[in-house]
């Protein structure tokens, strides 16, 4: 971009994906306003802290706010708008276009006393056809501006992994540019082109398909993470038998990847259940049963289910039985808890009449499971201090830290050393033998 003005950016919702975006654009030399809405996390942000736990985002916001970065409550006047707020799900299974339709209609607003050529981003996870059907004429309503005369509108979803978001942004695999116009395609393109010293593929089509690109993207990791668990869940019980092994032979084929293999309790987050659930709705709606997508979510269900199995074989019943579980959020580096096995896990364990000892090295509360017998779950300062006198463990989170844990640890504290290993963390050869249960999710030949 030398020599070209540089544009003046905001970005709307400041989650991970905005804060993620508007930062790394402001860390190459771009004026960027995050705005949010939410006193609170505002107040959080302007004082140099992040609202959740992302690695290596807190440094940079310190380093750029004040310069080159600021946040505000509502939008200002700039040439690029990035659009990031959330869409959760709705109880069909569809996504909730609230907070994009509110985003849009102050936009609209603000467009409407905006002299000049504005470029509108959508990066929001917004279902193929959203953006025409609610984005456009929501903002062409309040602006009475045309798209693609008066501003220009794109696409552009984003792929960051929470824990690992800003890695992803700045080491991006694609680019994906939905464009309404020619001209907006081409300002986003400069905007990345002065952020990428050798730029990732970019793909320039239209606004479906990369609304559909996101979509059919999630879709396929959570097919890989539900085929693995499939093939894990065979292999359990066959004699010998070792998913991890298993992956790994697969992983060579070029064709198939190594990655997203991971076999275990299943995927959870904001993002892969939500995601495919509105493509199933989707699909529905456009009248295609698409059985496979259901199928993949229901593999996704059934792992909780089997690991408890798994460990009721090993302990009778869970009724009266102390438990713990280590990890709560659905993966590690993050705090969140959307979506997170773990909750499933605790309901169930609730369920069934067990105490329940708890230990995340970031989440300390905040389960909200619905009717939650607080006074079954107790949250411990450590992983030693949940063991202590309990009867099974469930290793549901893979955090670094617990890849410490020695079987002495888990014999030394446990009223009965039975451990379900539901992330594949620790080395079964180290383990077998050593306890008076050990079990890993997708074994084959345990104990
Ligand atoms: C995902 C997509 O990866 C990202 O591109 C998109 O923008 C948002 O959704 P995220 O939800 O942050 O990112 O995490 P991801 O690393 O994809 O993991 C999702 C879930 O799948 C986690 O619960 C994780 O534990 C699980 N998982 C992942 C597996 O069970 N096995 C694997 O091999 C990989």
């Amino acid at each position: 971009m030398t020599g070209l003005k540089r544009p003046r950016v905001q970005v709307i919702g400041c989650g991970y994906v905005g804060l993620t975006t508007a930062l790394a654009f402001a860390s190459r030399g771009i004026a960027v306003t995050g705005i949010e809405t939410d006193l609170k996390k505002r107040e959080l942000i302007s004082s140099g802290r992040l609202p959740f736990h992302e690695p290596g985002l807190e440094e940079l916001l310190r380093k750029l706010l004040g310069n080159n970065f600021e946040v505000r409550d509502s939008q200002v006047e700039s040439d690029v708008s990035f659009m990031s707020v959330g869409t959760p799900s709705k109880n069909d299974g569809g996504i909730e276009l609230a907070f994009v339709e509110s985003a849009c209609q102050t936009l609209g607003e603000l467009l409407k006393n905006l002299g000049g050529y504005h470029t509108v981003v959508v990066k929001s996870t917004v279902l193929p056809g959203s953006t025409e059907r609610v984005v456009i004429p929501t903002i062409e309503a309040r602006s009475q501006k045309r798209v693609g005369k008066d501003f220009g509108l794109c696409v552009n979803p984003e792929f960051l992994r929470e824990g690992s978001a800003l890695n992803d942004m700045m080491d991006a695999d694609r680019i994906i540019i939905g464009e309404y116009d020619r001209k907006s395609g081409q300002v986003l393109l400069d905007l990345y082109g002065s952020f990428y010293e050798k730029s990732p593929p970019i793909l320039r089509t239209n606004l479906v398909n990369a609304e559909f690109i996101k979509y059919a993207s999630n879709a396929f990791l959570a097919t890989k993470i539900s085929f693995i668990n499939t093939i894990a869940n065979i292999a359990q019980r066959l004699p010998g038998g070792d998913v991890n092994i298993i992956a790994e032979g697969m992983g060579f084929d070029k064709r198939i990847g190594k990655s997203f293999l991971s076999s275990g309790l299943g995927y959870g987050g904001s993002c892969l259940p939500k995601d495919l659930r509105a493509f199933l709705s989707l699909a529905r709606s456009v009248g295609y049963e698409a059985k496979l997508l259901s199928d993949i979510e229901y593999v996704n269900d059934s792992q909780v289910g089997l690991a408890i199995d798994e460990a009721r074989k090993m302990i009778g019943g869970f009724d009266g039985k102390t438990v713990t579980v280590l990890g709560l959020s659905f993966k590690p580096d993050t705090d969140d808890l959307r979506e997170a096995v773990s909750r499933r896990m605790i309901a169930t364990l609730l369920e069934e009449g067990a105490h329940v000892n708890v230990y995340d090295p970031v989440v300390r509360s905040g389960l909200q499971i619905p009717s939650l017998d607080q006074a079954r779950v107790v949250f411990a300062k450590s992983s030693i201090e949940a063991l202590s006198g309990s009867d099974c463990c469930f290793l549901v989170t893979e955090w670094t830290e617990f890849k410490n844990l020695e079987p002495e640890d888990f014999v030394k504290h446990m009223r009965t050393p039975v451990l379900v290993d539901g992330r594949r963390l620790y080395d079964p050869a180290k383990f077998l033998g050593k306890m008076k249960g050990f079990s890993a999710v997708g074994l084959g030949s345990i104990q």
